[in-house]
C-alpha cells in the first residue's frame, strides 16, 4: 500500500470538477485517506514547488495555486503514485492521452488541473506538507 498527493488547481475547483475528479479515483479502486477545500499560503506553495524553484515558471505557478481555493487529497492504495500519475495524463494537456483527466478536461499546460506526485519519496514529502495532521491512510 502506497499513499500519494493530489492537488485540485484552482482551476479545477472553479469548474465543478472536485466531484468528477475524485469520482475517478475511487471508481479506479483507490481510497481517499485525506481531504480539503484550502486557500493555500503562498509559502506552504513554495515549499511545494521548491524543485522548481529556478524555473522560469515558478512564480507564476505559485500565483496561480494560491489565487482561489484548492482541494489536497491524500490517496491510497497499491501503487498508487504511478497509478494516479497515470490517470491525470502529461504535464502539457495537449500531450495527454485522452482518458487521463488532463486529456479530458484541460487544455493548457498553466491550467492543467491537477497536481500529483512525481515519486514515493516526493508523495511523503508532500503529504507532510499538505497534510501536517497525519492522514487516514
Ligand atoms: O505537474 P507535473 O508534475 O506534471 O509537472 P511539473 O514539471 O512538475 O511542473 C509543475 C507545474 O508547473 C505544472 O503542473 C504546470 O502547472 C506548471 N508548469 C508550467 O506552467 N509551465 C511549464 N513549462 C512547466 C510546468
Ligand atoms: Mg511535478
Amino acid at each position: 500500500m502506497e499513499t500519494t498527493l493530489v492537488l485540485i488547481k484552482p482551476g479545477g475547483v472553479q469548474r465543478n470538477l472536485i466531484g468528477e475528479i475524485v469520482s475517478r479515483i475511487e471508481r479506479r479502486g483507490l481510497k481517499v485517506t485525506g481531504l480539503k477545500l484550502i486557500h493555500a499560503a503562498q509559502e506552504t506553495v513554495e515549499a511545494h514547488y521548491a524543485e522548481h524553484r529556478e524555473r522560469p515558471f515558478f512564480g507564476s505557478v505559485v500565483s496561480y495555486l494560491v489565487s482561489g481555493p484548492i482541494v489536497a487529497l491524500a490517496v491510497t492504495g497499491d501503487n498508487s503514485v504511478k497509478a494516479i500519475r497515470a490517470m491525470m495524463g502529461a504535464t502539457n494537456p495537449i500531450d495527454a492521452t485522452p482518458g487521463t483527466v488532463r486529456g479530458d478536461l484541460a487544455l493548457s499546460i498553466e491550467d492543467n488541473l491537477v497536481h500529483s506526485s512525481s515519486d514515493p519519496e516526493a508523495a511523503a514529502a508532500e503529504l507532510a506538507l499538505w497534510f501536517p495532521e497525519g492522514t487516514f491512510a
